[in-house]
């Protein structure tokens, strides 16, 4: 790995044991990884040297993967940072020692070196994706890419065979893959305790707040310049199903739409701006001065370098996020539920919500041996036969990072998998995220046209 034009994977396939996983430049082969937490298996290995990657995008996705470094500084090492914000640039330059010649304004300009770290992590808004995973890919670097993968269907393809020409490894930030309740689920759902599975119900609350914060107001308000719903929050969702099942969707067809944050349900002289002395603020469930003045809450993308009153206040009469919830230049919907038939009849209904109190995915598979009901927090699988049930809680492990440990989850499976060249130490790599991503374009294409049945042919 030190002479940067010597590809490890190069070395491993000369030597003929790429396929065996033994990774020749590892001193320490046979021993665990570092992060001894939550991954216990002998197929991890501390690598001789941390991973270097360069952060596109220091927002918030690009703090929480990059803290991994700090947790674990002999497995990952930040080496440069692109961010347009300067305090945020500035912050997380000091924070991971970055030397000047590395810290960029945008993206563009970390491409203009020759190739000086192992892989870049993209973690810049959704219309950010495409043209650096192209351009990064074709510079040689491994990567770490947020999801939406792309825009478009026809990006994503064009983002896969990029990473098929220059042979790169991409995993996409699915990060619930490396959750521990869901790879309980899916072990419980590979083991055959629930038999056949027959069908799965999905619910996605995405909790009323985290609605307007985000897909009202905030950056994925508009699938112009972001994506879909069903892509932009959901893709997770399409995801993890696929993932469980383990088989091919054939077949989907999707409802839903904007219902409620639309001017026609503005109250009569609601202003704007909840600033602009909305007659209505004092009493609105989305009042943009209680939720980040008063409560404080949400506040990150306000991308405010101090948080007082006063910013945050200039930041509402200014900013996306003081805009009323009914004044708004939003369009993706508030409740959308899909229906999936993938192979073997096995049938999928999906509901994405935004209208709950809480948050957290609710599964419920239905097998022919068994049942399993989880809601992120705990898991009831009974076993029909015996009528024996086991109540399964990730206790500790969620906590290790967000997302219930995927965060940290994936990162350490990234870094492994590229210290020794082996994509199949993700389970979240571009190839497996192709099909779930499908589904969401399909299933958005099926709204549009009033819940047409459509075909879902990967190769197509
Ligand atoms: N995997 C998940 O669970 C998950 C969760 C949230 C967001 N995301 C995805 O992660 C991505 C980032 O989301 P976020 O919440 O971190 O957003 P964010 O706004 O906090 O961070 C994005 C950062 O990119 C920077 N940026 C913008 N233009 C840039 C440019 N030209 N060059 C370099 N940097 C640039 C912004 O200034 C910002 O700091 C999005 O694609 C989003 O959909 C994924």
């Amino acid at each position: 790995m030190n002479n940067r034009n010597w590809k490890r994977r190069d070395v491993l396939k000369t030597f003929g044991v790429a396929s065996a996983g033994i990774g020749i430049a590892h001193p320490v082969i046979g021993k665990r990884t570092s992060n001894p937490e939550l991954f216990q298996d002998p197929k991890y290995k501390n690598p001789d040297r941390p991973v270097e990657c360069v952060v596109l995008g220091a927002g918030g996705r690009g703090n929480v993967y990059a803290s991994y470094a700090t947790k674990y500084p002999n497995e990952m090492k930040i080496v440069g940072v692109a961010e347009p914000i300067p305090y945020r640039r500035e912050k997380f330059s000091e924070m991971y020692k970055i030397p000047k010649e590395h810290q960029w304004v945008t993206w563009e300009h970390a491409l203009q070196i020759p190739k000086f770290a192992d892989a870049m992590i993209i973690t810049m808004p959704d219309n950010l994706h495409y043209q650096p995973a192209m351009d990064c890919l074709a510079m040689d670097y491994d990567l770490l890419l947020e999801k939406a993968i792309a825009q478009t269907w026809q990006e994503c393809k064009d983002i896969l065979d990029q990473t098929k020409k220059y042979d790169k490894i991409v995993a996409v930030c699915h990060v619930l893959r490396y959750t521990p309740y869901f790879r309980k689920m899916k072990e419980v759902a590979d083991s055959g305790r629930l038999g056949d599975i027959v069908s799965i119900q999905h619910l996605e609350p995405v909790e009323h707040i985290h609605m307007s914060h985000s897909f009202v107001r905030g950056n994925w308000r508009n699938s112009n310049e972001s994506t879909p719903m069903i892509l932009s929050k959901s893709c997770h969702d399409t995801d993890i199903l696929r993932w469980i099942i383990g088989k091919s969707c054939r077949k989907v067809s999707s409802f839903g739409s904007l219902k409620h944050f639309t001017k026609a349900n503005a109250p009569e002289g609601s202003t704007p701006r909840c600033t602009d002395g909305c007659t209505h603020e004092r009493n609105c469930i989305f009042s943009a001065i209680k939720l980040y003045k008063e409560k404080k809450e949400w506040l990150h993308h306000l991308a405010l370098e101090n948080y007082n009153d006063t910013t945050i206040l200039n930041a509402l009469k200014e900013g996306p996020y003081g805009k009323c919830v009914y004044h708004n230049d939003n369009n993706v919907v508030d409740n959308q539920v899909v229906n999936m038939e993938f192979d073997d009849q096995i049938t999928v209904a999906f509901s994405m919500e935004a209208f709950s109190h809480y948050g957290g995915r609710r599964t419920r598979i239905f097998g022919t041996k068994g049942d399993l009901v989880g809601d992120e927090n705990n898991m009831l699988i009974t076993d029909f036969l015996t009528g024996k049930q086991e109540s399964w809680e990730p206790g500790k492990a969620k906590k290790g990072s967000g997302h219930g440990g995927g965060d940290h989850g994936l990162v350490h499976d990234f870094v492994q998998a590229v210290s020794q060249q082996n994509p199949s130490l993700l389970t979240s790599t571009i190839d497996a995220s192709m099909e779930s991503h499908l589904i969401g374009f399909k299933a958005e294409e099926s709204r549009l046209n009033g819940g047409e049945v459509l075909s879902i042919k990967l190769k197509s």
